[in-house]
């Protein structure tokens, strides 16, 4: 039998980054490279293989400066998968509520010997930063409403597993697109691929401008669900708004949320897609969230391997040089 570590060989040459900082960033090729390792990672856990100790003795610091529960935990459990040590920095309990700044929390941290950060925090641009300042590498995992990279990446590995192809699909990305970091991954990991997006959601959160990404905008979700392939439910990022986008939510979710009437004009084999947390009865209700065209705990799944292929391609063993 062929072991995940046999079948994964060395990281391939293709892959040159140390960091992992933006879908923008990406070629079509590495993502499809991170997509197939990513199905070696998924295949080996399914058959019951819970460790693939490909990066022993590497540690990976977990260094989240917002709250999480998918994305702090999935790192975490891929990197230890992967036989890597980690450790979690909690911003509410470190020495920043002293007056350290950013850029010294994290040199100190990398001065006691690690060799990968993965970063979320509020501002954009902050892993950039972070991969400017230190010598280890540099995962996103969210820096405000900018990017959240491995997100994307998981959400178009499930639209690649369910749908058999990303080419020529119909994407919509539905909610707030103007605070979400998961819309701006979305649309450029789906575009390199040679999807059609659509952004849906108030015109308060949606500008016309979006089209200047090469994608479609409309304010009307009953308008285009009978066309769509895929719908990406995004949540209302209340915490990123300083003013109501709309009146209230209810009749947010009477124009938006994905429900039993709703369903019934898409077609037939509609793939349901959301990042997490759902609000459930807001972006979509419990019937359809829980229902048999929803892969929303998939996603989550998809997200452990996703993240093993990325920790494995930064930290893993290139062939040797001949
Ligand atoms: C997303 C995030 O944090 O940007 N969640 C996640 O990573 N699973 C989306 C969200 O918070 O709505």
């Amino acid at each position: 039998m062929v072991t995940a570590a046999e079948e994964l060989g060395p990281v391939p040459d293709l892959w040159k980054r140390r960091h992992l900082l933006a879908l923008e960033d990406l070629s079509a090729e590495e993502i499809s490279l991170i997509f197939d390792k990513a199905e070696v990672f998924k295949r080996a856990m399914a058959a019951g293989q819970r460790k693939i100790p490909v990066v022993t003795g590497k540690t990976c610091v977990n260094l989240f400066f917002e709250n999480s529960t998918r994305t702090r935990n999935s790192f975490s459990l891929a990197a230890r998968r992967l036989g890597a040590d980690t450790v979690d920095f909690s911003a509410s309990t470190s020495s920043l509520s002293k007056g350290e700044t950013f850029i010294d929390t994290a040199k100190n941290i990398e001065a006691m010997g690690i060799d990968l950060v993965v970063v979320r925090h509020h501002t954009p641009g902050a892993p950039q930063l972070l991969a400017q300042n230190l010598n280890c590498g540099v995962i996103n995992a969210g820096d405000g409403p900018h990017e959240h990279p491995t997100q994307g990446l998981l959400d178009i590995l499930t639209i690649r597993q369910r749908c058999g192809r990303v080419a020529g699909l119909t994407v919509a990305l539905v909610g707030d697109i103007a605070h979400s970091r998961t819309a701006r991954s979305n649309i450029w990991g789906l575009k390199k691929l040679g999807a059609h997006v659509i952004v849906c959601g108030p015109s308060t959160l949606v500008s016309p401008r979006w089209a200047e990404l090469g994608v479609e905008y409309s304010y009307s979700l009953d308008d285009i669900l009978p066309r769509v392939d895929v719908l990406n439910l995004l949540r209302i990022q209340f915490e990123r708004q300083t003013t109501r986008p709309f009146p209230s939510v209810r009749e947010y979710a009477h124009l938006y949320a994905m429900d039993r009437q709703r369903l019934a004009k898409t077609k037939p084999d509609i793939l349901i897609l959301a990042p997490g947390p759902i609000n459930r009865g807001v972006e979509v209700t419990p019937d359809v969230a829980d229902g048999p065209h929803s892969a929303i705990l998939e996603q989550v799944t998809n997200g452990v391997a996703v993240r093993m292929a990325v920790l494995w391609l930064i930290l893993g063993e290139r062939a040797p040089v001949k």
